[in-house]
């Protein structure tokens, strides 16, 4: 069940409000790109907490489109994340946590699978204040290697990414389906009364470029087709490649102790979901097209594409 406590679907109405400032500089080609969120982005920072809060992503076939071996990633391949780095001339960013030397010019991925917004949503992974507290921490080391004025520039010219909140608003949910309204708005407020601290704290360190992926854990797949018609061109929509129960949603990997039974789909590219919460790359690929350039109608008011353009 383990994927399934991380379930959350992805809404394409992808990107939120972004404001972007800065001065032209030519030379300034090279942009970093720092990632924040939850499994849809978390390229193995899980593996690195103690009490293997991880949920998967690390037992095989994770990780087998792409990368060959399993990496923490919750798919098949890459994550959206991944092709944005890519897009944008990076290399793919490795988990933060991973314990050898970052070239954190090109930034940083600090996602968690299983986190939220607030620090008590899912104990035991990297709630979205402890993964800016490891943003500050990236932002020292860069600051002693680059000093002051030229980390800030990084800085300041830097796309920020999150895909965060489903996780908050699933437990809302889960653990309390009978909430009354007002105690809904209440939530609703803390979590983004949490989400504008952090932010505020990423601007006075000097960004200002930053996206959201905006997801949630209601209406996954109607709204996807209706909203996207590419995702309509796979060939399963419903059921995940990988997995056992109704609609293969459980076990994919064997489950938590990873020897639970599950089957496998010979050719993920056919399904949107991997496993009963998460996508396949071939459907990351296609979000991460929309988050990079798609119409405004999806993706606006800029583009990832555009942030990048812009000093
Ligand atoms: C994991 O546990 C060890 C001791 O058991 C501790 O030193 C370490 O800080 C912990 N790491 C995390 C990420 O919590
Ligand atoms: C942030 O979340 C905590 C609960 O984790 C809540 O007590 C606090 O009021 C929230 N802060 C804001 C500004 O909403
Ligand atoms: C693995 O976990 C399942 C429950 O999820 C349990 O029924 C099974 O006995 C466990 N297998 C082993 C070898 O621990």
């Amino acid at each position: 069940m383990a994927s399934l406590s991380y379930l959350f679907c992805v809404l394409v109405s992808l990107l939120n409000p972004i404001n972007c400032y800065g001065h032209s500089n030519p030379e300034a080609e090279h942009k970093a790109l720092f990632v924040f969120g939850d499994s849809l982005f978390d390229p193995g920072n899980n593996q690195y907490l103690n009490a293997s809060e991880e949920g998967g992503g690390t037992s095989w076939p994770y990780g087998e489109t792409f990368f060959k071996h399993p990496t923490g990633r919750l798919s098949d391949g890459r994550l959206v994340p991944d092709f944005i780095a890519q897009f944008a001339k990076l290399p793919i960013l490795p988990a933060y946590l991973q314990p050898t030397a970052h070239r954190l010019t090109d930034g940083a991925n600090f996602a968690s699978a299983g986190g939220g917004v607030l620090v008590e949503t899912h104990p035991g992974t990297i709630s979205l204040p402890t993964q800016l507290s490891n943003f500050k921490g990236a932002v020292k080391s860069l600051r002693q290697k680059l000093g002051d004025v030229e980390a800030k520039k990084v800085l300041m010219r830097a796309v920020y990414l999150f895909s965060i909140g489903g996780n908050d608003y699933f437990n809302l949910y889960s653990q309390n389906p009978h909430a009354t309204q007002s105690y809904r708005t209440q939530y609703v407020g803390i979590v983004i009364g949490n989400l504008t601290n952090v932010l505020k704290e990423i601007y006075s360190l000097g960004g200002r470029k930053i996206a959201f992926q905006n997801a949630g854990p209601l209406g996954c797949l109607p709204a996807m087709k209706a909203r996207n018609p590419q995702l309509g061109s796979f060939k399963n929509g419903k059921a995940a490649c990988c997995g056992s129960g109704a609609y293969r949603g459980m076990n994919c990997g064997g489950g938590r102790n990873r020897t639970e039974p599950y089957e496998l789909c010979s050719n993920p590219s056919e399904y949107v979901w991997f496993d009963g919460g998460h996508t396949t790359e071939r459907a990351n690929r296609q979000l991460a097209n929309l988050i990079w350039s798609g119409a405004p109608s999806v993706t606006g008011p800029y583009t990832v594409k555009q942030l990048f353009a812009h000093a």
